[in-house]
């Protein structure tokens, strides 16, 4: 079977490898990944010189064969791989991390894996395996953010940073829950890409710096109860502007940089909180497909993006011209 390797090269990060067909020991399950998709995460990884591992943390396909013991999926079915592999439920900790597909071991960029029992799950009922490719990260991590720490009720605001893949399934599971939302884009044919998900405002973060003000004035001033912060230190400081009191900020990413000059003293007085997170765990996910099954949603594929030309699909990424997410396709059933 063929995977992608990093090379080390930021310039030019993948090599295609012929490799032997892996075997599922006991506990295990083989996989012939059909569709992956790409994150922010994967183009960090690719620049930072990281070599020897197969990227990418996402994607579906069909379970091939099970190893001794194996009772909980069948050959077949058509499953995501877990952002963790060792992550079931619970509390993240320490030791979780170093089960993170696609960094601290080989990911998803190859046309069978194995993976842990535990590190795969259903798809949704009836969905394709690229719709399911884009689940295993952006979608529950912004699950994770809407109801891992204060749950978010019907008719809450949420704010949205952007129309990348975390953001635009913020915006789609936030409206699943019932809350209104508010998101942001550098680019208003962007916004108008994100009507047929019913955000209840839009603003273009480049004309109005301030975006925050479009929040307090959509939320009479009161500030949003949710604010998905992919942005990090560069737009901590709007956040922090227009978190109501009581209200929470999820901590998830860092599109604007690390560092900025910030008042911590605006949480204090408000009484927010600040909540970093990382992805959530298989228990969250089969909670996420459950609410999915129940309501329906239609994962925004910005584009798809042949095997063979996976260098194209981190191109389009890092261009930063997509909405939603960026798959390739691996093979079909
Ligand atoms: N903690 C976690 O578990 C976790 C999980 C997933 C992702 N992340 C992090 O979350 C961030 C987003 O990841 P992703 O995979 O969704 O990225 P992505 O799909 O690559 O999103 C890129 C988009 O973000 C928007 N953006 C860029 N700079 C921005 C800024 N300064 N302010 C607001 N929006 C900005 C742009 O959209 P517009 O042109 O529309 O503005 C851009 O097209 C990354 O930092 C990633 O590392 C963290």
């Amino acid at each position: 079977m063929r995977a992608y390797v990093l090379t080390g090269d930021a310039d030019s990060p993948l090599e295609l490898r012929q490799v032997p067909d892996p075997e599922p020991g006991p506990g295990e399950v083989a996989v012939r990944v059909l569709a992956t998709s790409l994150n922010y995460r994967d183009l960090m990884i690719a620049r930072s010189g990281r070599s020897g591992v197969v990227p990418l943390s996402d994607g579906a396909g069909e379970v091939i064969a099970v190893g001794a013991g194996v009772s909980s999926v069948q050959p077949g079915q058509l499953v995501c791989g877990c952002f963790f592999a060792h992550w079931p439920s619970g509390r993240i900790t320490a030791a979780v991390h170093d089960g993170a597909l696609g960094g601290a071991v080989d990911g998803m960029l190859a046309e069978v894996v194995v993976l842990p029992e535990h590190g795969v799950i259903p798809a949704p009922r009836g969905w394709t395996a690229e719709q399911a490719s884009t689940l295993p990260c952006a979608a529950l991590t912004a699950w994770n953010a809407l109801v891992g720490g204060q749950p978010v009720r019907a008719g809450q605001t949420v704010v949205l940073l952007g129309t990348g893949g975390v953001s635009v399934f913020g915006l789609q599971l936030a409206k699943l829950l019932g809350a209104r939302t508010v998101i942001t884009s550098s680019s208003d044919e962007k916004l108008a890409r994100m009507e047929p998900f019913g955000p209840d405002a839009t603003v273009n973060y480049t004309a109005h710096e301030r975006w925050s003000d479009v929040v307090l004035e959509e939320t009479g001033g009161l500030g949003a109860e949710l604010i998905l912060e992919v942005g990090g230190a560069g737009t901590l400081a709007q956040s922090m502007r227009c978190v109501r009191h009581g209200g929470q900020i999820a901590l998830i990413g860092i599109l604007a940089g690390t560092s900025a000059k910030v008042n911590p003293g605006l949480l204090v007085s408000r009484s927010a909180d600040l909540r970093g997170l990382y992805v959530g765990s298989r228990e969250q996910f089969a909670e996420m497909n459950a609410a999915i099954d129940q309501h329906g949603l239609d994962p925004l594929i910005d584009e798809v993006f042949p095997f063979e030309d996976a260098a194209a699909a981190y191109r389009h990424l890092a261009s930063q011209a997509h909405v939603g997410k960026v798959v390739i396709s691996v093979g079909s059933r």
